[in-house]
């Protein structure tokens, strides 16, 4: 079981608070009155660096913090977990993604999460082989992962991101159950060469759902006959009852288990679009990579833990600082999901407001994650981050060797991904901008320079691999798990259910059924308008 001690009680809380009230040093200051700050709040991990240098943190703060994970138990909170205690409460079950990632031959569930394993490696070989034949024997050359959620954005994610990676069929993603993005991803396919992966834990999801039935429809409209879906789709679940009831046989069916949460599921057979993409051992040298890091936050003390510095840093701002968003800033194109797939897996796990003794929470829990790749995003919404009102932290990520053979553009990137941070911490003072002023005359330069001044001391974690491979993927993605892990922890959260989604997919079910049949129920008067204007232009 985790501890549920209430972080406000703790000593180091209130040493926190004290500090966050005194005046603080900015963050260059930081590094002028410490000439070993670097090495004090940079790590490495195989061949990932992560420098926290650039955060508005003291050797203080930082050691309160770490003070803080001890009070609240975090050592024996990540050994519960580990060891498969039932740590999700709410839904009486273990919390065992790392076990799927784990090659130790004696672990609780090695027997079948192996034999799963094997049955990936088979098929993800016959399909990139082309051992596995479409109805009219032909190779399949496109695989169409429909799930929406954890069955979705992670293997999404990995997917694209391995793209350098890809073997010899392309990877579709349809998750909206707004029929658009279904029709966009299977024009141009051919029905004789696509597979389909229906993924979801729960085998119930509407969305998913609704688009494998359309998604097996299109298949049969288009030249398919009822005995050739066996070739076309396969299903990812843990409900085999509902897999054999949708027409998938047992022999299609790839299983993964309770103990695995839905948004940390893309290491099972969730990940089976990853294997089919670029081949077995690549999958498996991403589950090396997780492996990786979970050793390391598992063994190593909380001063040295990545993932928990990460964290307890975050809980600062959070908590302290009352910074309320976060940003995830990949300086990579192939990360373009990563914001995305952290949003679920950050704002799902820790978007909670009653603690684990079934009390509201007296203070901030999960912040709003958003972001996009740079340097898109620097032509976007960095203007508020450089000069708005709020204090945005933010994860710069790149690799120092790209996936491509552009080296012009690839230096530019990292130019970008040196120079944001750099000028976030920074700034530039008012001393400086009249300076860059020279040539303007004394009115001009006086009514410009307010607008050019940057406070600077905007706080950012840089994360720097050598490349973008499988296995440092592996580990960035464990990474940011025990990121979210951590935090759940010290708020006195359960950060693996989610009882936050079902509300609205309960009141759509009748509102559902007064479109279909144009009905009216009993709703706020705004919503009862709304619906009235839909029956009415629909007409
Ligand atoms: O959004 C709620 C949720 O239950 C997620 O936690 C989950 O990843 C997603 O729906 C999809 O669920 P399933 O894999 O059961 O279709």
């Amino acid at each position: 079981m985790l501890p549920k001690i209430d972080p406000t009680t703790t000593r180091s809380w209130e040493k926190l608070l004290l500090l966050s009230q005194e005046s603080k040093s900015t963050i260059s200051e930081l590094f002028l009155q410490d000439s070993e700050r670097l090495s004090k709040f940079t790590r490495d991990l195989e061949s990932i660096h992560f420098d926290f240098s650039k955060n508005n943190v003291s050797e203080e703060v930082l050691n309160a913090l770490n003070e803080l994970a001890i009070e609240c138990k975090l050592p024996d909170a990540i050994e519960a977990m580990f060891k498969g205690d039932k740590i999700n409460e709410t839904e009486n079950r273990s919390v065992l993604h790392t076990e799927l990632r784990s090659a130790d031959t004696n672990s609780k569930h090695s027997d079948i999460i192996t034999a799963e394993l094997r049955k990936i490696e088979v098929f993800s070989k016959k399909i990139i082989e082309g051992d596995w034949k479409g109805y009219t024997g032909k190779k399949i050359t496109d695989v169409v992962n429909v799930g929406i959620g954890g069955s979705d954005l992670g293997p999404k994610m990995i997917t694209n991101t391995l793209q350098p990676y890809w073997k010899s069929v392309t990877p579709h993603f349809v998750s909206n159950v707004d029929a658009q993005q279904l029709v966009e991803e299977l024009e141009g396919l051919n029905p004789e060469t696509t597979l389909f992966i229906i993924a979801s834990k729960t085998f119930t999801t509407q969305e998913t759902m609704t688009n494998a039935m359309s998604a097996r429809e299109w298949f049969l409209k288009n030249g398919g006959a009822l005995k050739n879906v066996s070739n076309h789709f396969v299903a990812v679940s843990t409900n085999e009852e509902a897999v054999l009831d949708f027409g998938i046989n047992s022999e299609n069916m790839f299983m993964f288990w309770d103990w695995v949460g839905g948004r940390y599921s893309l290491w099972s057979a969730i990940g089976l679009i990853i294997a089919c993409t670029v081949g077995y051992s690549r999958f498996e040298e991403l589950l090396r990579g997780a492996e990786r890091m979970d050793d390391h936050f598992r063994t190593s003390s909380i001063s040295d833990n990545i993932p928990a510095m990460s964290a307890l840093i975050g809980i600062w701002y959070n908590n302290f600082l009352n910074y309320d968003s976060y940003a995830i800033l990949p300086y990579d194109h192939r990360l373009r999901f990563l914001p995305s797939y952290l949003q679920q897996a950050d704002m799902e796990s820790n978007g909670k407001s009653t603690d684990r003794n079934g009390q509201p929470v007296s203070y901030a829990t999960g912040p709003v994650i958003w972001g996009e790749p740079g340097t898109n995003g620097q032509h976007a919404f960095y203007q508020l981050i450089h000069q708005g009102t709020r204090i945005i932290p933010c994860d710069f990520i790149a690799s120092a060797k790209p996936g491509h053979d552009y080296a012009d553009h690839h230096n530019k990137l990292l130019a970008n991904f040196l120079a944001q941070p750099e000028a976030l911490m920074k700034g530039r003072t008012l001393k400086e901008v009249e300076q860059e002023l020279k040539d303007k005359t004394k009115e001009e330069a006086e009514a410009l320079a307010p607008f050019k001044v940057f406070e600077g001391n905007r706080p950012s974690t840089s994360i720097l691999m050598d490349e973008l491979t499988p296995f440092n993927l592996g580990m960035l993605t464990a990474f940011y798990e025990h990121r979210i892990f951590v935090q759940g922890v010290i708020w006195n959260i359960f950060s693996f259910d989610q009882w936050g989604v079902e509300l609205g997919k309960q009141l759509a079910k009748p509102i559902l059924s007064e479109i279909q049949n144009n009905l009216s129920g009993d709703h706020d008067q705004s919503t009862h308008n709304l619906l009235n204007k839909i029956q009415g232009i629909r007409r």
